[in-house]
């Protein structure tokens, strides 16, 4: 799949060398575009070297050499290669020219030359986006089909605040991703997800938990939406906003959680073990608020082990946990694979602050029941959640295959 990624002339054009890479990691082959404001802000180098890829930066060539028949129609060949146009950032100049089919460089040419689905994600000043002759221009692209990523509100380069920020290079991507078609993957599974920590109490206003923010399960609830699965997400208390599409199941305490898996197992195809179950809880919770009155010592005993109840009883769901290890990541998360009879495993390093609990970012390991590893650096969760799902639909792959054969 290939996409042609225009980049405009803007402060936020740096941020288009990331979306050429999460657009990579994705298995999408990426041509990039820019216009000459672009270049600018930002050297063709830095693209050429991230795509691999020749940088188009006028319409008849780079300027070095003469113009010849190649050049001059090399915004039909490009227009005719890609699956998909994704402009990020989108500026009012570029915006205006596509609406009136002006089409006096290359981004604007080829988007007059290509069939192929639009994505624009538009990045400029609060009173420009607001200025009536840019909401008519992308109400009119907009009826032509264009998709636009809105921006976002916040703090601009320009000292104002308000909207016109660059959307999330996540929400630019899944839409990128979603005009190739890309994404639905998982189109007829129901993904079961747990997320976040879950509270076990000692008295009426007491409580054991952990870190565990959720967004690590919600990015998996998202992408797994976003590739056409349905999705039941069993939550413990968090302050994240789950996504619309998803059925919400909300717990507390780890007795619920397993309830609420146990309950709806069955609907699953795949279930996803994401969430930072207490290990224990309160041998008997008091029914009044213990009183302060010296030492004390408090009676634990083990909740139920989730993941390894689904593992006993599942029929052909894929089954996937998370290890959090501070030591031995891989060898103790091999263990739990093995031990708890997953299909999949995420090793999941939490010794390091920055990284895995409560933060947007984490780095782990997915091991396969059949002795796979697949190293996942530092990135977002949001990438990780995905190279979560490729495995899980790498491996129903494998399954179909074998039943096949
Ligand atoms: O929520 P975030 O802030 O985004 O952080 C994400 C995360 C660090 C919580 C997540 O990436 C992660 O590592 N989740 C697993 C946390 C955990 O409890 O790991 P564990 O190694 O203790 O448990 C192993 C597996 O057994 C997990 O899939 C867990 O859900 C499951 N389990 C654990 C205990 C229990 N009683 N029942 C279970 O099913």
């Amino acid at each position: 799949m290939k996409v042609a990624l225009g980049v405009c002339g803007g402060i936020a054009a740096y941020k288009a060398a990331e979306i050429v890479r999460l657009l990579q990691d994705r298995g999408v082959r990426v041509q990039v575009v820019m216009t000459r404001a672009a270049q600018e802000f930002v050297r063709p180098l830095t693209f050429a070297a991230l795509s691999g890829e020749k940088v188009i930066t006028g319409l008849f060539g780079a300027g070095a050499e003469e113009p010849n028949i190649d050049s001059a129609v090399e915004h039909i060949a490009v227009a005719q290669s890609i699956d998909a146009l994704l402009v990020a950032p989108a500026t009012a100049d570029t915006l205006a020219k596509f609406a009136n089919g002006l089409a006096d460089d290359f981004l604007s040419t080829l988007f007059l030359a290509t069939t192929a689905p639009v994505v624009v994600a538009p990045a400029m000043n609060v009173n420009m986006w607001a200025h009536e002759a840019t909401q008519a221009n992308i109400a009119k692209l907009k009826q032509r089909g264009v998709r636009v990523v809105e921006p976002g509100a916040g703090y601009l380069a320009c000292g104002m605040t308000g909207p016109g920020r660059l959307a999330s290079n996540e929400a630019i991507v899944s839409a990128a991703l979603e005009a190739l078609g890309a994404t639905q993957d998982l189109a007829g599974e129901t993904v079961l997800i747990t997320a976040g920590p879950t509270r076990e109490f000692v008295d009426p206003v007491r409580y054991i938990s952990n870190r565990s923010s959720g967004k690590m399960g919600y990015a998996l609830a998202e992408g797994a939406l976003r590739r056409g699965a349905q999705v039941i997400l069993v939550t413990g208390p968090v302050a994240l906003k789950a996504p619309g599409a998803a059925e919400v199941i909300q717990v507390e305490t780890a007795d619920q959680m397993r309830d609420a898996v146990m309950a709806n197992l069955k609907r699953a195809t795949i279930a996803i073990k994401t969430a930072a179950v207490a290990d224990y809880k309160a041998k008997q919770v008091a029914g009044e608020k213990i009183k302060r009155a010296g030492p004390m010592t408090l009676a634990l005993e083990a909740t139920a082990d989730i993941l390894a109840e689904i593992a006993s009883v599942r029929e052909n769901q894929v089954l996937v946990g998370f290890a959090a290890e501070t030591q031995d990541v891989l060898a103790n998360a091999r263990g739990k694979l093995e031990r708890k009879q997953l299909d999949i495993i995420v090793a999941n390093d939490v010794s390091k602050p920055a990284i895995g609990f409560d933060s947007d970012r984490n780095a782990v390991t997915i091991l396969t029941r059949d002795g796979g590893a697949i190293e996942v650096p530092e990135t977002t969760k949001w990438e990780v959640a995905h190279r979560v799902l490729d495995a899980v639909v790498a491996l129903k792959q494998r399954k179909a295959a074998t039943i096949r054969s």
